[in-house]
C-alpha cells in the first residue's frame, strides 16, 4: 500500500488498483482529499499493470459532500473538476464502491467514475438544497440523464437520502454487494468489466433518459405548482429546477455552465448563508463545554409518563417509536382510555398513509403500558411528568415520585417555564431532576429543550442529550428561567402583537407581515388553531381584552368556526373578520386611544427585534450556552424560517446597530419594554455580532 497523501492510500489487488480515502468525520471532499484523489487517479492510470480502478472510502462513509466549512474561502489544489474529469476520461474503468452515504459532491464524484457498487445499507442523495444550494459539479445534470427528469427534480429539491436498492432499480448504481463484502464484490466486479470488455460508460454522453421531457416545459410548470408552499422563500428549489430544465433542453457543456451561473447565484445569496450556518449550529448544540461527550450516561431501557394528555401520549409516542417501553400513568381510567384512544388514532393513521404496516401499530401500542397506580414506576429508568402546569401539583407528585422510584432513576418535568429548581427542591435528588420540554404535537415537533437546573448532573444531562438523538430529537440545553429560551423570547412577540392591535393594526395585518417573513403562520392565526379558551375562564371573563370580548361572544378560534379570523364552513379557509374588526374598533374606542396606521415595517420590526433583545438577554444570563442554540430552538420549536438562519443569526444580518437603534428609539416613545440588553449594547460598541461570541 502506497500512502499518496495523510488521507489517500493507493494499493494493488493483483490488476485492480484500490483508492481508498480515509479522511474522518465524512470523508467531505477538502482540499488534502481532491488533491489526493487527483493524484491517485493519476498514478494508477500510468501504472501499466493496472486495468481497472476502484474507489473506497473507509470509516462511517463514502464521500459525504463537498467540505462545508471551505466554502466561502479560496479553493486550494485540484479542483473538484480537475478529479472528475481524471476519473470520467480514465481508459481503465472506474468503480465507486459505496457505503454509508455518497452525498453531494460525493455522489457527484461517484457519477463521474463508469460504475457504482453500493452495500444495501448505502444511500445516495444531493441534499444540496437543504444547504441552500444545487449541486455544482456536475451532478445536476449527471443525476437526471440516469434518473430522468421527474426523479430528479424529486430528488434534487428535497435532497432525499435514497436507499442503494432504489438507486440500482433507477440505475444509479450497477451492482449491490453483501454487507461487510463491499471492497471484494467491488474489485470482482471491475475484474468482470475488463473480461468483459464492458464500455466505459460516461453518465454525460446518454440522454435517452431525458427525452420523455423534451417539449414538455409543463412537466416543470406542474411540479413548481404543486410545490409551491413547500417551497416558499427559499431561493435554492427554483435554482435546481432551472438547473434540471437546463440538462432537458441543452447540451451537457452548456447544462453545466448554466449550473455554474445558478450556483454562483446560490452560493452568494443571504439564504444558503443561512442555512449552511443552521447545518452547523445544530450539530454544535450538541456539544456541550463542561458535558464532554465522554461523560458517562444512564441506560434508559424503560420510561414512565405521568399524564395521558395530548403531552403525555405525543411524548410516549417518541419512546415507543424508538423501542424503549413506556407506563403512562393517569388518576382516572376514562383519561387514561381516552390519552391511548388518541396515541393508537394518531399510530393508525400514520399507517393508512402508508408510513408503516397495521402490524407495526400493534407492536409500538404493546410497548404503551396504562396504569392508574403510581407505584407501577417504581423500577423505571426516567419518568417524565406532563401534567398542569401547576407548581403545587407537580411538587406533589415530585415528591411521590421521589418516593417510588428507584435510586438513580432520572426525573424529568416537561414544564413548559416553571422554576424546575423549586420542583427538584423537594425530592431528595435534586441532582437527577431536569426538564425536557417537548413541544405539541411532541410526537412530531423536532425540538427538545432540555433544562438544566442548578443541581443536574452531568451524566443526567449527557443522558438526556444521547436519549434525545435516539428519540429523533433536536436537543438544546438552557437553563432555568421563565419560559426558558423559545416561550421567553415568543413572549416579546406576543406583547407586541397585543399592544399594535391596540394601537390600530388589524390581527391579519400583524399575521400577513410575519407569514411574509416565512413563519407558516402568525400568532393570531396561531391563537385560533390553539382555540381562544386556552387559560380562558368563562366566570372570571369581563370583556378586558379582546380575547374576552371574542370567547365571550363564542368565537373561540378554529373549533367554533370562527375567532380572530371567520372560516368558511367548508373548506376552512381563514378570512379577516368584519365582526372582530368591530370587537377591535369598539374596545380601543372605549378605552379612548385613537387607532392608527402601522407600516409593514414597524409590524416586522416590533415582533422581532425585542424577541432579538430577549435573546441577548437571555445569553447575558447564561441560559443558552451560544447564540447559534437560541437560533436553533427557534427554527425547530416556532418555524422560524431556516432561510433566516434563527433570530440571532438574523439579528446579525440586519446589522447590531440597526437593531440597536431602533429598540431605543421604540424605548423612548413606548416605555422600557424596549429597553437594550447589556449584550447588545457591548456587542455593538465592540464592533462584534452574535457570531463572534463563538
Ligand atoms: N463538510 C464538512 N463537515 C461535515 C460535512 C461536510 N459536508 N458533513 C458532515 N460534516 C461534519 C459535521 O459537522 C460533524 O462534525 P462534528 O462532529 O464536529 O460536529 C461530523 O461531520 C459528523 O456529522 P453528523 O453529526 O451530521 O453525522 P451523522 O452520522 O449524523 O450524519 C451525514 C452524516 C449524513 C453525512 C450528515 O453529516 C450530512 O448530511 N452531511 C451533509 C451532507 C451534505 O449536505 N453534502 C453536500 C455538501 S455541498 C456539496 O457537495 C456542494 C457541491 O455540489 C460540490
Amino acid at each position: 500500500m502506497t500512502a499518496i497523501n495523510p488521507v489517500t492510500d493507493l494499493s494493488k489487488e493483483g490488476d485492480v488498483a484500490v483508492i481508498t480515502l480515509n479522511s474522518p468525520p465524512v470523508n467531505a471532499l477538502s482540499a488534502n482529499v481532491r488533491n489526493g484523489l487527483y493524484d491517485a487517479f493519476k498514478e494508477a492510470i500510468a501504472d501499466s499493470a493496472v486495468k481497472a480502478i476502484v474507489l473506497i472510502c473507509d470509516g462511517r462513509t463514502f464521500i459525504a459532500g463537498a467540505d462545508i466549512s471551505e466554502f466561502g474561502g479560496a479553493m486550494q489544489g485540484a479542483s473538484l473538476f480537475d478529479v472528475q474529469n481524471m476519473m470520467e476520461g480514465s481508459p481503465k474503468p472506474v468503480v465507486a464502491a459505496i457505503h454509508g452515504t455518497a452525498l453531494g459532491g460525493g455522489l457527484e464524484v461517484a457519477l463521474c467514475a463508469h460504475y457504482r457498487v453500493a452495500v444495501p445499507s448505502a444511500r445516495c442523495g444531493l441534499p444540496e438544497v437543504n444547504l441552500g444550494l444545487l449541486p455544482g459539479a456536475g451532478g445536476t445534470q449527471r443525476l437526471p440523464r440516469i434518473t430522468g427528469a421527474e426523479k430528479a427534480l424529486e430528488m434534487m429539491t428535497s435532497g432525499s437520502h435514497v436507499p442503494a436498492k432504489e438507486c440500482l432499480a433507477m440505475g444509479l448504481v450497477d451492482e449491490l454487494a453483501p454487507e461487510g463484502k463491499l471492497k471484494e464484490t467491488a474489485v470482482a466486479f471491475a475484474r468482470k468489466i475488463v473480461a468483459e470488455k464492458k464500455p466505459l460508460v460516461k453518465v454525460r454522453d446518454n440522454d435517452s433518459k431525458l427525452q420523455a421531457a423534451k417539449g414538455h416545459p409543463e412537466i416543470f410548470a406542474n411540479f413548481r405548482k404543486a410545490n409551491a408552499r413547500k417551497f416558499r422563500g427559499f431561493k435554492a428549489p427554483e435554482a435546481n429546477i432551472k438547473c434540471v430544465e437546463a440538462a432537458v433542453n441543452q447540451p451537457f457543456e452548456e447544462g453545466l455552465k448554466t449550473e455554474r451561473k445558478l450556483f454562483g447565484e446560490v452560493m452568494s445569496s443571504p439564504e444558503s448563508a443561512a442555512q449552511r450556518y443552521y447545518f452547523f449550529a445544530e450539530r454544535q448544540a450538541n456539544k456541550i463545554p463542561d458535558v464532554p461527550d465522554s461523560t458517562a450516561t444512564i441506560p434508559v431501557n424503560s420510561v414512565g409518563i405521568i399524564g395521558a394528555g395530548t403531552m403525555g401520549g405525543g411524548i410516549a409516542m417518541n419512546f415507543a417509536n424508538a423501542g424503549i417501553p413506556v407506563t403512562i400513568v393517569e388518576v382516572k381510567q376514562d383519561a387514561l382510555d381516552r390519552g391511548l384512544k388518541v396515541v393508537r388514532g394518531n399510530y393508525e393513521r400514520s399507517a393508512k398513509n402508508g408510513r408503516f404496516t397495521m402490524d407495526e401499530v400493534e407492536k409500538r401500542m404493546a410497548l404503551i403500558k396504562g396504569s392508574l397506580d403510581m407505584n407501577d414506576l417504581k423500577d423505571v429508568d426516567m419518568v417524565i411528568e406532563a401534567v398542569f402546569e401547576r407548581m403545587d401539583i407537580k411538587k406533589d407528585i415530585f415528591t411521590k415520585l421521589d418516593a417510588i422510584c428507584k435510586p438513580g432513576a432520572i426525573l424529568a418535568t416537561n414544564t413548559s417555564g416553571l422554576n424546575i429548581d423549586e420542583i427538584a427542591s423537594v425530592t431528595k435528588r435534586p441532582e437527577y431532576v431536569i426538564g425536557l420540554h417537548f413541544f405539541s404535537p411532541a410526537n412530531v415537533m423536532k425540538l427538545l429543550e432540555i433544562v438544566r437546573a442548578d443541581h443536574t448532573s452531568k451524566e443526567v444531562i449527557n443522558t438526556s442529550m444521547k436519549l434525545a438523538k435516539k428519540i429523533g430529537k433536536i436537543a438544546t440545553l438552557v437553563g432555568v428561567c421563565p419560559g426558558f429560551v423559545g416561550n421567553r423570547m415568543l413572549a416579546q412577540r406576543g406583547r407586541e402583537a397585543q399592544k399594535m392591535v391596540l394601537e390600530g393594526a388589524m390581527p391579519w395585518d400583524v399575521d400577513r407581515v410575519l407569514y411574509d417573513f416565512g413563519f407558516p403562520m402568525g400568532p393570531f392565526a396561531m391563537s385560533d388553531l390553539a382555540g381562544l379558551d386556552i387559560g380562558w375562564v368563562k366566570e372570571k371573563s369581563h370583556g378586558e381584552t379582546i380575547r374576552d370580548v371574542l370567547c365571550e361572544a363564542d368565537r373561540r378560534g378554529q373549533k367554533t368556526g370562527a375567532g380572530y379570523y371567520d372560516y368558511d364552513p367548508e373548506t376552512r379557509a381563514a378570512k379577516p373578520s368584519p365582526v372582530t374588526e368591530k370587537i377591535i374598533h369598539d374596545f380601543v374606542s372605549k378605552s379612548g386611544k385613537n387607532p392608527r396606521t402601522i407600516g409593514d415595517q414597524e409590524i416586522l420590526e416590533r415582533c422581532i427585534y425585542p424577541m432579538i433583545n430577549e435573546g441577548a438577554k437571555i445569553l447575558e444570563e447564561k441560559k443558552a450556552i451560544r447564540p447559534s442554540d437560541v437560533d436553533v430552538v427557534w427554527v425547530n420549536g416556532y418555524g422560524w424560517p431556516v432561510y433566516r438562519g434563527g433570530p440571532m443569526h438574523y439579528g446579525d444580518q440586519v446589522g447590531l446597530d440597526k437593531v440597536l437603534a431602533k429598540m431605543k428609539e421604540f424605548q423612548a416613545t413606548m416605555g422600557d419594554a424596549f429597553k437594550p440588553s447589556a449584550l447588545l449594547e457591548k456587542l455593538v460598541a465592540e464592533g462584534k455580532k452574535f457570531a463572534d461570541m463563538r
